[in-house]
């Protein structure tokens, strides 16, 4: 009897030894797209927020891990991400929702986010509307309105026709709207606004029309990826480079990473964005070189990679503010009044007003820099800039 007494005491010792002393680790539920369009995109998000945590866990309060939990949404699939999210948060409990390449996923995750009071960082979608559609939502990406309405104001002072050729979706209806609305307002005109089908568009009858029209510049967002690549080799194959049009955009069709397959058809081609690999700053020189000390020499980060490390940033703030237990409408406040001086983009901060994204915007122009294709940072053509579609709608 004694002996059992004991031996019970015993092993409640051991199980509370064994018990981790930490709070338990956070789980942040990630969906990208690792198949379907742009499925080489998610590798990408998910390796900058691999080395930031990798980097930054011992920044934590004591004993605190993150649980990245990562889901494929197969691409611009809204039925697939709702359900994926809704499994993250009823089955893993997440804390956070992040990531989301597409609009019409993050439309489709806004709502859960909102029932299960779930704060959802975005790290890409770009379309202005999403951050009104849950009060859990905060953007640390970009919105189009954001690179392509000061695009629209710089193109009118230096051309005179222009044309509009954008993916017909969400961001392309706001980069069409966004261009044309700054370039007429600068006294250009519009000689033509093509929309072409997301799913496998074949860009060849579009850009010829576009040619015969004769603008002097073409505006085109299509998706960023391997979308880009293909519409400035159709833009090369077509001659319309050859013809003097002129190819500007936002900085989605010149996507760092894909530079070099895009080759010297993208010479030239100019873009205002908010964040470049080649860009000088400290900060992203810095993040430059811890990429590629994790992923080699020859791997080069893109604008969704940064919009993910910084989405990241973002987190370990509101844990670090909160010492490891969360509340979500206090990680909520607390986003709401991030910021960050030193991102590798420049300053960001978030609207509190809107939970949107405040960033500079910078013309760049695709120059070869020591024998590589770079988008090279003209000028800030834009301060602090607040999503522009909210500050024109305001009530
Ligand atoms: C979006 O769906 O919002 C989106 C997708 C790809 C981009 C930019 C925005 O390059």
């Amino acid at each position: 009897m004694r002996f059992r007494r004991t031996s019970l005491i015993v092993a409640a010792v051991l199980a509370a030894v064994a018990l981790p002393a930490r709070a338990e680790d956070i789980k942040v539920g990630f969906i990208s797209s690792y198949s379907g369009a742009n499925a080489n995109i998610g590798p990408y998000m998910e390796k900058a927020m691999r080395l930031y945590i990798q980097l930054h866990e011992k920044d934590l309060p004591p004993g605190v891990k993150i649980d990245l939990i990562v889901r494929d949404d197969t691409g611009a699939n809204p039925d697939k991400a709702k359900q994926l999210a809704q499994d993250l948060v009823v089955r893993d409990k997440v804390k956070f929702l992040t990531g989301v390449i597409f609009t019409p996923n993050a439309l489709a995750i806004a709502p859960i986010a909102t029932e299960a009071k779930v704060p959802f960082v975005i790290s890409n979608a770009g379309t202005s509307v999403i951050t009104t559609k849950s009060p859990y939502i905060v953007r640390l990406s970009f919105t189009l309105w954001q690179s392509t309405y000061p695009l629209g104001t710089w193109a009118s002072k230096k051309f005179k026709r222009a044309y509009t050729l954008v993916s017909d979706f969400g961001p392309g209806w706001d980069a069409e709207e966004a261009f044309s609305k700054a370039f007429k307002a600068g006294g250009g005109e519009i000689v033509g606004s093509v929309r072409v089908p997301i799913a496998n568009p074949d860009f060849a009858p579009f850009l010829q029309r576009v040619k015969d029209a004769k603008p002097d510049a073409l505006m085109v967002f299509v998706p960023a990826g391997k979308f880009a690549t293909a519409v400035m080799k159709s833009f090369g194959d077509l001659g319309l480079r050859a013809a003097g049009v002129k190819l500007i955009g936002p900085g989605d069709i010149t996507t760092d990473e894909e530079l070099p397959a895009m080759g010297d058809v993208a010479l030239g081609v100019t873009t205002v964005f908010h964040w470049s690999a080649a860009a000088d700053r400290p900060a992203n020189k810095e993040f430059i070189a811890a990429w590629k000390k994790a992923y080699g020499n020859d791997s080069i980060p893109n604008f969704e990679a940064v919009g993910s490390w910084d989405s990241m940033d973002a987190i370990f703030y509101a844990i670090r503010e909160q010492k490891g237990t969360l509340d979500p409408d206090k990680t909520m406040e607390l986003l709401k009044h991030y910021t960050n001086p030193n991102s590798p983009r420049g300053p960001i901060a978030i609207d509190p007003a809107t939970r949107d994204i405040v960033q500079n915007e910078y013309l760049r122009e695709v120059r070869m820099v020591n024998g590589m294709l770079q988008n090279v940072e003209l000028e800030t053509i834009g301060t602090a800039v607040k999503d522009p579609w909210k500050e024109l709608n305001k009530q």
